[in-house]
């Protein structure tokens, strides 16, 4: 059982077979300090839950933890390699092979279909057209998407273009999923959708998930919470399934 829960870092994940290692991030923008010493494992199959006021550096972590940001300190830790220290050519193809990234507003190619969209990161990976076009299909209908997945991102509703989005991150089976408030644009009953098909999607490819958000209930599906302040860990419920220690509740 874990014993750095409530306020204290780093993250423990010691139950579980940890997939990443995250020590002593520091990432400033000018003088602003986003990342101040950051400490964070994140377990194989985990829902990771990182809330936290705005401005407190959730997506600048997400953001190097999936090594788009390089940080000024620490190290990243994920398969044997050390993920910001690999140069761009090494963490792009990281990328694509192991992580997904789904962001707070979709960014689909607004020129391609729903079906070509998902199916595009198929292709940069190498997988023949035909096979990446039944893969794409297959995930689209699986999020409920089927009937539209020849519409342009224009055509659809925001919850739909958010769920294509989310189909495009999983198709590769990432072995970890970011996502960065992937419901922050929509109205409730749509996040609400988006979030019960990324959660269920996610389980079913056994991929790891780290999600920023500010809902609350959102928070309350994930097996782990870590809230950010200030560019430090403030809280880590620290725990998976089952090893929630006593007291630590009453931090909040
Ligand atoms: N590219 C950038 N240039 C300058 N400052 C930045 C940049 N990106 C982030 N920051 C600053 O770093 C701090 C952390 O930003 P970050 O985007 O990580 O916050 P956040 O927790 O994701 O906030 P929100 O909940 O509003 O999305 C903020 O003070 C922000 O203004
Ligand atoms: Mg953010």
């Amino acid at each position: 059982m874990s014993t750095a829960s409530a306020t204290a870092s780093p993250a423990s994940a010691s139950t579980a077979q940890v997939l990443m290692h995250a020590r002593g991030l520091e990432l400033a923008f000018g003088t602003t300090r986003a990342l101040r010493g950051i400490d964070l494992d994140i377990a194989a199959g985990e829902v990771l839950a990182v809330t936290g006021p705005s401005g407190s550096g959730k997506s600048t972590l997400l953001h190097v933890l999936a090594g788009v940001l390089t940080p000024d300190a620490g190290t990243v830790q994920y398969g044997g390699r050390n993920v910001a220290s690999l140069g761009e050519a090494d963490r792009a193809r990281l990328r694509l092979a192991e992580f997904g990234f789904i962001f707070q507003f979709g960014q689909l190619l607004p020129d391609l279909s729903a079906l070509d969209n998902v199916t595009l990161p198929l292709l940069l990976a190498g997988v023949s057209r035909r096979r990446a076009l039944e893969r794409a299909h297959a995930q689209l209908d699986a999020l409920g998407l089927g009937e539209h997945e020849r519409k342009l991102p224009t055509q659809l509703s925001g919850g739909q273009a958010q769920r294509v989005a989310v189909a495009r991150a999983l198709v590769t089976s990432p072995r970890i999923l970011f996502a960065d408030e992937p419901t922050g644009s929509l109205d409730s009953l749509a996040a609400e959708q988006t979030m019960g098909a990324l959660l269920e999607a996610a389980r079913a490819a056994h991929s790891t998930l780290v999600v920023v958000t500010h809902d609350a209930r959102i928070a309350a599906y994930a097996d782990r919470e870590v809230i950010i302040r200030d560019g430090r860990v403030s809280l880590d419920n620290g725990l998976l399934q089952g090893t929630r220690p006593d007291g630590e509740e009453q931090t909040r």
